[in-house]
């Protein structure tokens, strides 16, 4: 006889946030295998990840959403739009929530994403063009995750440990430095908002170097979820 699921045997959701160079995919990958080798079974999904486990079609069907939201080029980028790119993305998250993280929080198996879909508004909420509203609404129905780990570093920063940068990291505003630091420092500020709404731990990791934002990011996963590495 089986048993459903109580929800204390549910797993977890942590994500990571932060502008673009802030350290979310180093410590991301960093947590999935600590978690993972001290037993806690944890997937890591971000946007190379198209496994939906034991079912080929659908992840070859995932693996054709990814091609069409994250592999394309410039050009085809700077044609489809804004509007577009968002309900490219919304469609993104709501696959790999539908397909991958319930089924995987319902077994028990603890989900790492890299990276929430915060990023995502605080971009859209600093472009003028798109109604924050409707950013708001196309993300609205995915749950909270259980933490969310807010990477705090200022624009200059992510730059100097990133060296380079796409257009969409300025917003396409430009190719020059400046650009991705005026664009970058407004999602930030915007994320700073969401923070304060969201419970977030939050870290300033302008002078913490890898191991020591892991090791943060541990005790805080100790001591809210009861997940110990
Ligand atoms: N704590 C850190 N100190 C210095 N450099 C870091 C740190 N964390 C990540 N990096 C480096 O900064 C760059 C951006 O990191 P990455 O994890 O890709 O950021 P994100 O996923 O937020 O864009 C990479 O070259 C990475 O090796
Ligand atoms: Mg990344």
């Amino acid at each position: 006889m089986t048993t459903p699921a109580l929800p204390t045997d549910r797993g977890r959701t942590i994500t990571v946030t932060g502008i673009d160079g802030a350290g979310k995919s180093t410590l991301a990958n960093r947590l999935h295998q600590a978690l993972n080798e001290a037993g806690h079974t944890t997937i890591l999904v971000g946007k190379r990840s198209t496994d939906v486990p034991m079912d080929a079609g659908l992840s070859a069907y995932v693996d054709r959403l990814n091609d069409l939201v994250y592999r394309r080029d410039a050009r085809v980028a700077r044609a489809c739009g804004d509007h577009y790119w968002l309900l490219a993305l919304a469609s993104w998250y709501t696959l790999q929530h539908q397909l991958v993280i319930q089924p995987a929080l319902a077994a028990g198996t603890h989900v790492l994403l890299d990276n929430a879909h915060h990023k995502i508004l605080a971009r859209y909420a600093v472009n003028p063009g798109v109604s924050t509203r409707l950013a708001e609404q196309v993300f609205a129905h995915l749950p909270e995750p259980d933490l969310v780990i807010f990477l705090q570093i200022s624009a200059a920063e992510a730059l100097a440990r990133k060296g380079s940068f796409t257009s969409l990291e300025t917003g396409h505003s430009g190719a020059a430095d400046e650009d991705f630091i005026h664009y970058q420092d407004a999602v930030l500020a915007q994320l700073r908002t969401y923070e304060q709404a969201g419970g977030w731990l939050s870290l300033d990791v302008t002078d913490m170097d890898r191991d020591h934002v892991f090791k943060t990011a541990a005790t805080a996963l100790a001591e809210r979820l009861h997940l110990h590495l």
